[in-house]
């Protein structure tokens, strides 16, 4: 009838176009800052080689130099590789579960349940990295599961069958460059401040064997806007010590060595997703080791994360985060007015689960398209 209130044009049927586009990225445009707060460690965490998680540090790594010339190839036939699979946030809600049952022993029983429905998102680092640069994605289609539940968002990352087949099924030279990541992060770290390994057997430096199994995590709080959010997330390891606070933190990336301005506008590309992922727990440094494409280390580089978004301006790579944090802000308050939304009940179609799922049971899909922007729909399952 002409009395009802309009559809919004951020619709809930799973047909939905996209309701959320991209801001531009050309910096001209003026956008008002949205503010993001310094993270505060929570909790840390530790996954064993056997996978199981415990709320202790004993996969927490030291920094060290690694040798000049390292080679990335070295181990690469004995890596433990972990099999990929769906990350849930079961890990994450463990540590949050943990962290209210510590305010309900000091501040009195219900702290903990108080403390969280202040909460506006729970979510892992990468998935937020997702959220805040896709104005910036050129490639990579994202797609998550969020569900609402006492005014918090609980975001996790969908992947489809296929893609879940695609990334274990790498071809190997693609399955040799992600090893060298991680054979970077072996020697890069030792299990003692400032004394480099010296394994039976191995090359001294090498911090030992990969296996991906084994995690060292930390559950940070922040602000984007006014949202509280919980964000957790791998940390490769400390510099020095280990004192509870994010201030110590080291993020290791590998990167292949700069020969010309092409790489060098791609680098500063990448700088994005380096930063954000670092900025979001709040790790200060980032060391980028470059490399040869067979995996020779040539140099390393260290970065202050803070100082990134100002290596870039004006560059060719160029990007600006208040851009991200702006659409983040954007994006959280969207999706939110979406999923908080009653049921709707007037619905003449028989498959609205809608109609029959209690509201804090309702999961939706969000798709992030490349270059286009943002559809939310209610899944029936
Ligand atoms: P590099 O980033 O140095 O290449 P992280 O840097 O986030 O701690 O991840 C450690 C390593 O895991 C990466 O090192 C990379 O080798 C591998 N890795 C992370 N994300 C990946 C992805 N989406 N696909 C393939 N490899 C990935
Ligand atoms: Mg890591
Ligand atoms: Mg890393």
């Amino acid at each position: 009838s002409d009395d009802a209130p309009e559809t919004p044009s951020t619709s809930t049927s799973s047909h939905s176009s996209h309701p959320l586009r991209y801001p531009p990225t050309n910096s001209a445009q003026v956008i008002k800052p949205v503010p993001f707060q310094q993270p505060t460690a929570l909790l840390t965490f530790s996954y064993t080689p056997q996978r199981v998680l415990e709320f202790t540090n004993s996969a927490l790594r030291y920094y060290i130099d690694p040798p000049p010339g390292a080679d990335l190839r070295y181990g690469y036939e004995r890596w433990i590789k972990r099999p990929e699979e769906r990350t849930r946030l079961d890990g994450l809600l463990r540590a949050i579960k943990r962290v209210m049952q510590k305010a309900d022993a000091s501040a009195g029983p219900g702290s903990g349940s108080k403390w969280l429905q202040d909460i506006a998102v729970v979510t892992w680092r990468g998935i937020m990295t997702k959220i805040l640069t896709a104005p910036y994605e050129e490639r990579d289609r994202c797609e998550l599961n969020v569900m609402y539940v006492n005014g918090t968002l609980y975001i996790e990352e969908h992947l489809s069958d296929a893609r879940l087949l695609e990334k274990e099924d790498l071809a190997p030279k693609q399955r040799v460059q992600s090893y060298y990541g991680y054979s970077f992060e072996s020697w890069c770290t030792s299990s003692r401040p400032g004394v480099p390994e010296r394994m039976e057997g191995h090359p001294v430096g090498w911090g030992g064997d990969v296996d991906t199994n084994v995690q060292w995590c930390s559950v940070i709080k922040t602000k984007l806007g006014d949202d509280r959010l919980i964000i957790g997330g791998e940390v490769d390891c400390v510099r020095e010590r280990f004192d509870g606070r994010t201030d110590t933190f080291v993020e290791l990336k590998t990167s292949m060595s700069i020969r010309n301005a092409g790489d060098e506008a791609r680098f500063e590309k990448k700088l994005l997703k380096f930063y954000m992922q670092s900025f979001l727990l709040g790790v200060p440094e980032i060391v980028v080791g470059f490399r040869t494409p067979a995996g020779r280390l040539t140099t390393t580089q260290t970065f202050k994360t803070v100082q990134i978004p100002r290596l870039v301006r004006g560059k060719p790579g160029a990007w600006d985060p208040q851009v991200c944090f702006s659409w983040g802000h954007h994006f959280l308050t969207t999706l939110k007015s979406i999923v908080s939304a009653p049921p709707q009940t007037s619905s003449n179609s028989e498959d609205d689960a809608g109609e029959r799922v209690e509201p804090s049971a309702r999961v939706w899909r969000v798709v992030f398209e490349p270059r286009e922007g943002v559809k939310v729909s209610l899944l029936d399952e």
